[in-house]
């Protein structure tokens, strides 16, 4: 694959890193020359990583193109460029529509949008893609796990659940500086509860065929400790209140999607309808 980054930045640099993991790479990566010293860096780091002098010579010696600029940027950035009709275009672009991206990308027609992850710098991102173009499912099935979905609503609601990811390491923050604070050296206390959570993740994500809650009911011992602190949790809201952030993003996001009548642009099968 000739591949091509528009914006080299945090998701950038991990997808590279996730692509080169034996130093080197099978496809041919060119990265746009913004950011100068993280482009530097990746060329630097990895054989078959190379720096354009300009975002257009990406698109030049490329037949995929992932963009992965800030989302105020995007429109701008990519209504300077010429694309071809033969481009697979890839955006990581939050909040930018099929339909908008198809007008910004004329004449290609093949695009995804795709929400990679930090962890595919290590080939562990769990990464939603829609429409289910080829490129990009063979792109990200190197770099973890893909999850192709049917419609951009879909999308948007698994996008809605990557918001939680803040509020997962403060939760574990406030578990592990509550230990802390009980005279556990603080990197003592961080590690223990990764390992903790590392473990319980890595044992839920091996029985995909188990629900969260049936791990929740096992662990939850009747007067048990378990059980005492979900029930303070619940009692106080928690859970019900997670579910109201995410109805919230799920607005946000969905909102973002629509075209400015509320019509969906596109039909369940991904093809781009006359609106
Ligand atoms: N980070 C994540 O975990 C994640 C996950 C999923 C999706 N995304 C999406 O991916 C996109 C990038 O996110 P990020 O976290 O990688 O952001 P980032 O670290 O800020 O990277 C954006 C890059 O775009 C560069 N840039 C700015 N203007 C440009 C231009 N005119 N031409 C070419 N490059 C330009 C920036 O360069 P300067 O530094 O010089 O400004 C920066 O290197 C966003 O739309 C975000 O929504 C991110």
């Amino acid at each position: 694959m000739q591949l091509g980054f528009i914006g080299t930045g945090e998701i950038t640099s991990a997808m590279v890193a996730g692509l080169c993991s034996f130093g080197t790479t099978s496809h041919s990566i060119r990265l746009s020359p913004r950011n100068a010293a993280v482009a530097r860096e990746l060329s630097n780091r990895f054989k078959g990583v190379s720096v354009a002098s300009s975002n257009q010579e990406v698109l030049d010696h490329s037949d995929t193109i992932v963009i992965a600029v800030r989302p105020p940027d995007a429109r701008g950035v990519l209504s300077e460029l010429r694309f071809d009709l033969d481009h697979e275009i890839i955006s990581l672009v939050s909040g930018l529509s099929l339909l908008s991206l198809s007008r910004l990308v004329p004449p290609a027609t093949r695009i995804a949008r795709a929400v990679p992850l930090p962890s595919t710098a290590r080939r562990l991102g769990p990464t939603p893609i829609y429409p289910a173009e080829p490129a990009a499912l063979n792109l990200f099935a190197e770099l973890g796990t893909v999850f192709p979905v049917e419609t951009e609503r879909e999308f948007d609601a698994i996008y809605a659940t990557t918001a939680t990811i803040a509020s997962y390491f403060a939760f574990v923050e406030r578990i592990a500086s509550w230990l802390a604070q009980q005279g556990i050296p603080e990197s003592k206390a961080r590690d223990y509860i990764g390992r903790l959570f590392f473990g319980l993740t890595t044992t839920a994500v091996e029985a995909p065929e188990r629900s969260f809650q049936s791990f929740a009911a096992n662990h939850a011992t009747a007067a048990g400790i378990n059980e005492q602190f979900l029930k303070h949790m619940v009692e106080r809201g928690l859970l019900t209140s997670a579910s109201e952030a995410l109805d919230a993003v799920f607005h946000r996001l969905n909102a973002q999607s629509q075209t400015p009548d509320g019509r969906r642009p596109f039909d369940t099968t991904g093809i781009l309808k006359d609106v």
